[in-house]
């Protein structure tokens, strides 16, 4: 089989690149080792940046997120019994953040690829990228016990960090940074109204928590706790005793405990892979780089690597030029490592950390304390949330 690119991963990142792609006319496979109800399965992200809803538009996948979503103009920060609100639309000039879950967001696209009949290999075994380095890159697979090849201008390495993308780099070729935080995040959905129409993030002498949501009628949230955690030791009734010790008095009195009908722990760390590109294989989203979930950046660093690899990919079919496809590692980087210092410093800023000092503690209250009280600061944070420019 021949096509113009192999997308390897069928998460949001290889769904969105794909979905370009195809409206583009630039034919491509996507290979995912999971089934599709597996993908579907999978509860993470919530919060999407004005550019993520941006790509969705033009993959021509986004009208059932401006119905069901929920666009959020601010949220809570709580700490010390206070609860200040972060008015992202007022710092911003106008901007806001879209709630929508990843699990809706990948669906409305497998669909859309459907519609297409863009093709997706679904339950592919032993997905290997070859000579990518030269100029006949091509990717194997097994697929029902029988060996496949798929011959290829370019390969997109879009599997998340532990796919196979990144590993098929030679050692030398590929520098990376890792930083790996002391405690999880234990997070559960249920059936009920969120405790508050806004997110709210929470600092609190037991640990951090966030209250999300899915929609008004589905709450996400999550408690901070220590990595050796076992998650059958956490009841509903556990977790929603200590979600409501980690909230003001106001908010802990409107908690609305329900079952749970999914609940996990989560490890937090931050991770980058530089360069993203070698040779006709480009990485984007987690197989490149990991964030701690603080900032509620993963899925959308996703979407902007996706945005400047496409328009390389774009530029190099419609123009037969390779400029932005050389500068794809770069521009993506820029932008990265912006992000995972904002989500390393929001989680510095609202977790508890086992060895905090005493030092370490007044200055995490002193950095709360100057951000609800300067512009500045609250503005610095906001326009980081709602998403740098791409
Ligand atoms: P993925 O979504 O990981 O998709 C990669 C795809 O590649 C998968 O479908 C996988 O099956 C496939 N694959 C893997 N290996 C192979 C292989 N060898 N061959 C073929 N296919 C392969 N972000 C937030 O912003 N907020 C959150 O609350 C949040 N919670 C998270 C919870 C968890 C448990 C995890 C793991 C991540 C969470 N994230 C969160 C991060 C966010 O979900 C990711 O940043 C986002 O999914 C990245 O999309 P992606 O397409 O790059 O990778
Ligand atoms: C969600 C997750 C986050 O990490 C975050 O910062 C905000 C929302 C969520 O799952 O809804």
């Amino acid at each position: 089989m021949r096509t113009q690119v192999v997308i390897i991963g069928s998460g949001p990142a290889g769904l969105l690149l794909g979905q370009l792609l195809t409206e583009a006319g630039i034919d491509n496979v996507i290979l995912d080792r999971a089934s599709k109800d597996h993908i579907l399965g999978r509860v993470r992200a919530g919060v999407l940046e004005e550019g993520t809803v941006g790509l969705m538009d033009r993959a021509k996948a986004g009208s059932r997120m401006h119905s069901e979503g929920l666009p959020h103009n601010g949220f809570s920060l709580t700490f010390d019994g206070r609860d200040h609100r972060i008015d992202l639309h007022e710092l911003t000039g106008g901007k806001r953040v879209m709630v929508y879950g990843q699990t809706e967001l990948t669906r409305d696209l497998m669909e859309r690829r459907e519609a297409g009949n863009a093709p997706t290999i679904y339950d592919a075994d032993d997905t290997c990228p070859h000579d990518f380095g030269g100029d006949r890159p091509h990717v194997t697979y097994v697929k029902d016990g029988i060996s496949h090849r798929i011959d290829c201008d370019f390969i997109a390495g879009c599997d998340g960090f532990h796919g196979t993308s990144r590993k098929a780099v030679p050692e030398g070729a590929i520098k990376t940074f890792e930083k790996i935080y002391p405690f999880g995040w234990l997070g559960i959905l249920s059936e009920v109204a969120p405790v508050s129409h806004e997110l709210i993030y929470a600092n609190h002498p037991r640990g951090f928590a966030l209250c999300s949501m899915r929609s008004m009628t589905r709450s996400r949230y999550y408690i901070q706790c220590p990595l050796d955690e076992k998650i059958e030791d956490w009841s509903d009734d556990r977790f929603w005793d200590e979600l409501r010790r980690r909230l003001p008095a106001h908010h802990a009195e409107a908690l609305k405990p329900a079952p749970s009908f999914e609940k996990s722990i989560a490890p937090l760390r931050s991770f980058v892979a530089e360069p993203m590109r070698f040779g006709r294989l480009f990485l984007a989203g987690d197989a490149a780089h990991i964030v701690p979930p603080t900032g509620a950046k993963g899925l959308n660093l996703a979407a902007s690597d996706v945005h400047y690899l496409f328009a390389g990919l774009l530029e190099h079919y419609r123009d037969g030029s390779d400029a932005a496809l050389d500068a794809y590692s770069a521009r993506a980087l820029a932008r990265v490592w912006k992000a995972v210092r904002f989500s390393w410093w929001m989680t510095t800023m609202m977790h508890r950390f086992p060895d905090t000092s005493d030092f370490d503690q007044k200055i995490q209250e002193a950095e709360l304390d100057y951000l609800t009280h300067s512009k500045a600061a609250s503005t610095a944070l906001a326009e980081n949330y709602v998403g740098l420019p791409y």
